[in-house]
């Protein structure tokens, strides 16, 4: 379903390194790509052993839930679940059979975790973007540390009201912005901060989410309607703005946005759809998105996130007939953008674009870097660093690096070492994205969508 590198650097016109089309070369200005240089090493303090794992209650055993749950099974040695906060009784279960949960650590809210005297290091909240701010406002006040995942909150004022209270209370909140861990956006980082592209004064970065992944999770899924989630621009790009506000280094002054829903709405329905796709719609053969097909059938995308105890083909073709994953995407009820475009300025004059892209047929993030001295192109797999002096261009390729890439890039384990590490030692001054950090890009992502929903006006942001 991907494309080649080349043809997706044709699509959003990059031009760098070997990536070069013939015209391009014939300007003369590149010199052959130099295989041998090596980019600086990132500085990151290594893990230590730690002298008793950090103990955590999940609440919220689903995906991410259960993906930290299933790194303590992992690294028992640095992260132990010991309780466990979940509705859902298979996954409840799932949790208790997998961690030797004791009875009274299980609970089937949050809220009740927290009728306990604290009874472990952490607590790891991983429920749905709604839930966020009272669980962690909650187990903030109950004395916890937490790994929180991202979006924050539903509006910055509930990101700014957390931040305040983990600063006030010394508490170590680490936000789930999984990317600053992946050994891709490291290294970008790190060569930025090297200095070696000189300073930098604009960055273009894109998010291209797949058009079937934004059918399943923001037509049909979790996040398809602001109300009950976030805005798309942080359920999904939070990450970006995060990442974008990183490599920037500086505070975000202005900014202004515009974007909408435009493929998954009912102006695009195939004539005599139904509601539901299985209850006969005669665009069954054609659709992309019919639900047998993108979850049965061929099995295009996981139904983790459809809930049923029966997990087979029947069970989940009989949730499909009522639930939301069997509806007609475009007669949903979802009401965030499927493509979203952000402008930023930051201090000193640098400026960012950001594209948040549904229609695509490919994921992963495209960057370009330009610097003073040297600009960088990269896909989520190779860099590209060209230097303006020497006329040289770089490659480098984190699949050639020999890390483990899996989880978000090789994100998610590192996140939750680095998280433990900072628990143990009771200090989080290394660690990468503290929630402190978080409230910038947090702060951009809202802002950006006042100024969206006011036509593309710039706000202006004070720090
Ligand atoms: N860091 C990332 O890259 C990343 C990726 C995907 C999702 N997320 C975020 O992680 C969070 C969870 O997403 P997910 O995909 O795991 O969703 P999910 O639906 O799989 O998991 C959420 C779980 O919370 C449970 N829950 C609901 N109400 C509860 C309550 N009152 N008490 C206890 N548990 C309750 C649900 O039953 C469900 O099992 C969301 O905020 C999402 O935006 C982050």
């Amino acid at each position: 379903m991907d494309i080649s590198r080349r043809d997706t650097l044709g699509i959003i016109g990059a031009t760098a390194g070997v990536a070069l089309t013939g015209s391009a070369l014939s300007m003369g200005s590149r010199a052959q790509n130099s295989d041998n240089q090596q980019l600086p090493k990132p500085n990151r303090p290594e893990p230590v052993p730690l002298s008793k794992p950090v103990t955590t209650i999940v609440c919220g055993y689903g995906g991410r839930g259960g993906l930290y749950g299933y790194y303590a099974t992992q690294m028992p040695d640095t992260w132990q679940v010991v309780g466990v906060a979940e509705p859902i009784s298979y996954r409840r279960l799932g949790a208790i059979d997998r961690h030797k949960l004791s009875d009274e650590n299980v609970f089937l809210h949050f809220k009740d975790v927290f009728k306990r005297p604290k009874f472990a290091d952490t607590v790891t909240i991983g429920l749905p973007d709604r839930l966020h701010y009272e669980a962690a406002m909650m187990a903030l006040d109950a004395g916890y540390d937490l790994l929180l995942e991202k979006p924050i909150a539903q509006n910055y004022q509930q990101v700014k009201d957390l931040a305040d209270k983990a600063k006030r209370l010394g508490r170590i909140v680490a936000v789930c912005h999984v990317l600053r861990y992946a050994p891709y956006f490291v290294q970008l980082k790190a060569v930025i901060e090297s200095g070696m592209i000189g300073e930098v004064v604009s960055i273009q970065h894109m998010e291209p989410i797949h058009h079937l992944h934004f059918s399943h999770s923001y037509v049909r899924g979790p996040w398809h309607v602001e109300r009950d989630s976030t805005p798309s621009l942080l359920a999904k790009s939070c990450h970006d703005l995060d990442i974008i506000h990183w490599y920037m280094n500086r505070p975000c002054t202005k900014i202004s946005s515009h974007g909408g829903l435009k493929k998954f709405t009912k102006a695009n329905k195939p004539e005599g759809a139904p509601r539901q796709c299985l209850d006969g719609c005669p665009a069954a053969d054609t659709c992309i998105y019919h639900a047998g097909k993108v979850y049965v059938e061929k099995k295009m995308w996981s139904t983790h996130h459809i809930v049923t105890t029966d997990r087979s083909d029947e069970g989940i073709l009989l949730q499909l007939r009522q639930g939301d994953y069997g509806r007609c995407v475009y007669q949903h009820n979802n009401d965030v953008c499927d493509h979203q475009i952000v402008m930023m300025e930051f201090e000193g004059g640098a400026t960012a674009t950001f594209n948040m892209e549904a229609c695509t047929s490919y994921g992963g993030r495209r960057t370009r870097v330009m610097g003073t001295k040297g600009d960088v192109v990269g896909d989520e797999n190779i860099l590209d660093v060209y230097l303006f002096d020497k006329q040289q261009s770089i490659r480098w390729d984190v699949n050639a690096q020999g890390q483990d890439l899996s989880g978000h890039g090789g994100g998610d384990q590192r996140l939750v070492v680095d998280f433990c590490q900072a628990v143990s030692k009771g200090d989080d001054s290394d660690l990468a994205t503290r929630i402190s950090e978080s409230l910038a890009s947090h702060e951009m992502g809202y802002a950006a969508e006042d100024s969206r929903k006011r036509g593309g006006q710039v706000q202006v942001l004070r720090r």
